[in-house]
C-alpha cells in the first residue's frame, strides 16, 4: 500500500501548514515531488489518488497538474532518468547528436528505457543551464558541455553505481 513513512508525512504536514486553511492544494506540486521521489520514480494512478487524498481535492486536480508538468513521470521510468534538453541553444551546440549517440548506445528510443531498467531517455525543454549547452538534468544534478565521451563515461559510471 502507498504510504509516506512518518518522517516524510511530517514534511508533507509542514509543506500544506505554509498555506492558508482551505489553500491546501497550493502544496501539490512540492507533495507530488516527495510522492514521486519516495514511490518509484514515476506517479502511477494510486499514488496520485493517495495525494489527492492527503490534499483533500479531487483525484482528476492531481492527474492535470501531473500531466501537465514535464518533470512528473506518469509512466515507469529507470533508474537514472537522463533528461537531455533539445532547446534552441542546446540544439545548436549538439544536443541532436547527444541525443543520437544516447539511443545508439542504450538501443533505445526517446521515452524508452534500457531492458535492464536503468536508464530512460527523455527529451526536456530548456532546463535554465543555456550557458552550459549542450546540458542534460540527470536528478537533482545538471551534467554541462556534453560531449560522446562524457556521455561515455556517465553511463560507465552509472552502471558501475547500479551493481553496488
Ligand atoms: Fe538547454 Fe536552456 S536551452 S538549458
Amino acid at each position: 500500500m502507498i504510504k509516506f513513512s512518518e518522517e516524510r508525512l511530517k514534511k508533507v504536514n509542514e509543506i500544506i501548514a505554509r498555506y492558508p486553511e482551505g489553500k491546501q492544494k497550493s502544496a501539490l506540486i512540492p507533495i507530488l515531488h516527495m510522492a514521486q521521489d519516495d514511490f518509484g520514480g514515476w506517479l502511477d494512478a494510486p499514488t496520485m489518488d493517495y495525494v489527492a487524498e492527503i490534499l483533500q481535492i479531487k483525484p482528476i486536480e492531481v492527474y492535470e497538474v501531473a500531466t501537465f508538468y514535464s518533470m512528473f513521470n506518469t509512466k515507469p521510468v529507470g533508474k537514472y532518468l537522463l533528461e537531455v534538453c533539445r532547446t534552441g541553444p542546446c540544439m545548436l551546440n549538439g544536443s541532436d547528436d547527444i541525443i543520437d549517440y544516447i539511443k545508439e548506445k542504450l538501443d533505445i528510443k526517446e521515452g524508452e528505457t534500457t531492458a535492464d531498467g536503468l536508464f530512460t531517455l527523455k527529451p526536456a525543454e530548456c532546463l535554465g543551464a543555456c550557458g552550459y549547452a549542450p546540458m542534460m538534468q540527470l536528478g537533482e544534478h545538471f551534467k554541462e558541455h556534453l560531449t560522446k565521451e562524457k556521455v561515455d563515461t556517465l553511463i560507465a559510471e552509472l552502471r558501475a553505481k547500479a551493481k553496488n
